[in-house]
């Protein structure tokens, strides 16, 4: 298969990348047709799929604009995929102009196509570093230009932890980082679930799709999802399915389809400032 200008030199093109098929999701050209066969596939298994990603990107926004009324200009985002309509830096920077982003991913396509949206924006940039290896975020050229470490982080893994397979530890990672992070930083994630709606029943069939991929899937209980903000105190209303953590305008909140994802927010205690 011939590689397109965009696609970084030595990029599997025969695996299912999960940024490239979520790109495929989204309706974006970052993709190849073994994403985008398998993103149907999915689809098939989970004919939600495209819907529930589209209330994971609100969700996001939504955070996202919550962080900054609590005066909150920088930004973590791990996991932070192909660039697409409505980035962090976009709804960030909206906000607040003077909000910085550093957005992070271990797939060389996001992290390729990152870099060529961010040319210009001295105030947004990406790392390519994996979640597993917390060191080499923290301690990135970037974080340490950008972030400021000793006052408040949004971080960020929205539709990441999912990916994380429990023998790495994904609660030991996240607590990891936060120790790291100033009291009043935010913890906003989201994360697959079988618990409710339709992935009770077709989560096996997904789960076959994304084994096939760059990273399985992995569908975690409200209670496991929870634990990952240990050392946060969460914000109202908690830990919810996507579209009920602080609706704006979404109609159809009680779409069953809707209920596949958890999303919360939570706030690093101890003194601010
Ligand atoms: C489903 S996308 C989510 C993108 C974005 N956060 C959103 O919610 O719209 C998940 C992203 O996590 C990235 N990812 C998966 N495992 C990772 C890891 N171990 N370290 C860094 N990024 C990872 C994938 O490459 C992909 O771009």
């Amino acid at each position: 298969m011939e590689r397109p200008a965009w696609a970084p030199q030595g990029i599997d093109l025969t695996v299912p990348s999960v940024s490239r098929m979520y790109d495929y999701y989204l309706g974006g050209s970052h993709n190849f047709e073994v994403d985008r066969e398998a993103g149907r596939r999915a689809i098939e298994a989970w004919p939600g799929l495209p819907k529930i990603i589209q209330a994971n990107r609100a969700f996001m926004r939504r955070a996202i604009r919550f962080a900054v009324g609590e005066g909150i200009t920088q930004f973590l985002d791990i996991g932070s995929g192909i660039p697409t309509f409505g980035n962090v830096h976009e709804a960030a920077q909206s906000a607040d102009p003077s909000a910085r982003v550093v957005y992070v991913d271990n797939d060389p396509v996001a992290v390729a196509h990152s870099r060529s949206v961010l040319e210009g924006n001295d105030r947004a940039e990406v790392v390519s570093a994996d979640f597993r290896s917390p060191q080499d975020i923290l301690y990135s050229a970037e974080v340490e230009r950008l972030l400021d470490l000793e006052r408040p982080v949004a971080l960020l893994l929205v539709a990441l932890l999912h990916f994380i397979e429990d023998k790495d530890d994904p609660w030991k990672t996240v607590r990891e980082i936060g120790d790291e992070l100033a009291p009043g930083s935010l913890l906003v994630l989201s994360h697959s679930s079988a618990d409710e709606g339709p992935m009770r029943n077709v989560g096996g069939g997904v789960r076959d799709v994304y084994r096939q991929t760059s990273s399985p899937l992995i569908t975690r209980s409200r209670t496991e999802i929870t634990r990952f903000f240990d050392g946060f105190e969460l914000v109202e209303p908690g830990v919810v399915p996507l579209p009920r953590w602080r609706p704006e305008d979404v109609p159809g909140t009680d779409d069953p389809l809707l209920l596949s994802g958890y999303a919360g927010v939570g706030r690093k205690a101890g003194r601010v400032g």
